[in-house]
């Protein structure tokens, strides 16, 4: 069974005094969850304290970046290996904040994905159109397109053990989430695109919603066969919505919606 996959992206937000309430405040209000995946991208400064919190919480631990290179003189950088090293499981590339305010182009976000997975961590794949190609009908082209720069790098084999993030850049911290059903088809067209290269990857691959995602929205979006999953921005940073929406994927399974 695919156990449905909630990641919260503090994005550049917290502070040592946040991490030490909300995160033992949310073990032990989680300790009971058996059917849904958490996971916590906090700041990559903090991911050691978070950590150690953490202890045998089975929350794991997500960074928000990662560099294209294992060693050397790029100042300012972290490796896939040094993320390994502490512990790191899941790591997210190609978000729009970086792909916009980073410039990191479909190359680079392709090298990123190579290097995670020869570490044998699991990359989060932020892919997603802009308004304008929202505007003119061309979602899927451009889902296609991030999707098929991975391929050409990374073979047909490439998307094993990856998980998708769809999040339109349009929704994205608008307040404004995408309707279920056109996340839906989205997700759908991603699966099949996929396929095309490999059907079992593809069967297997953890499809994510972000953009918007809150503790009313959550059960409209998980209730859609192809969307294994939530990446949470801003509403993961208020516990009490991050709890409802982690309560809401608990039961995903079981009311088989
Ligand atoms: P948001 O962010 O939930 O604040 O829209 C989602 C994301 O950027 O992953």
């Amino acid at each position: 069974m695919k156990y449905p996959l909630v990641i919260g992206n503090w994005k550049l937000n917290g502070s040592l005094s946040f991490v030490n309430t909300f995160i033992p405040t949310l073990v032990y209000a989680i300790k009971n969850i058996k059917n849904c995946k958490v996971v916590i991208a906090p700041p990559v400064i903090y991911l050691g304290q978070v950590k150690k919190i953490l202890h045998k919480s089975f929350i794991e631990l997500c960074a928000q970046n990662v560099d294209i290179h294992s060693f050397g003189a790029f100042t300012g950088e972290i490796s896939s290996e040094m993320l390994k090293d502490i512990g790191i499981k899941y790591v997210i590339i190609g978000h729009s904040e970086r792909r916009i305010l980073h410039a990191e182009t479909d190359q680079v976000i392709a090298k990123k994905l190579t290097v995670l997975k020869k570490a044998g961590l699991i990359p989060v794949l932020c892919i997603g159109e802009t308004e304008s190609e929202y505007q003119k009908g061309q979602t899927k082209e451009a889902c296609a397109r991030q999707i098929d720069t991975i391929f050409v790098l990374n073979g047909p084999k490439a998307f094993n053990n990856v998980v998708i993030a769809y999040e339109p850049i349009w929704a994205i911290g608008s307040g404004k989430s995408a309707h279920p059903d056109q996340v839906q088809d989205v997700h759908a067209f991603i699966r099949q695109h996929i396929s095309r290269k490999d059907k079992k990857i593809a069967d297997l691959i953890t499809l994510q919603y972000g953009g918007s995602v809150d503790n009313k929205n959550v059960g409209d979006l998980l209730s859609q066969p192809d969307v294994d999953g939530v990446l949470v921005g801003s509403a993961c940073l208020n516990l009490e919505n991050f709890l409802k929406i982690i309560n809401v994927a608990d039961k995903k399974n079981e009311y088989n919606f």
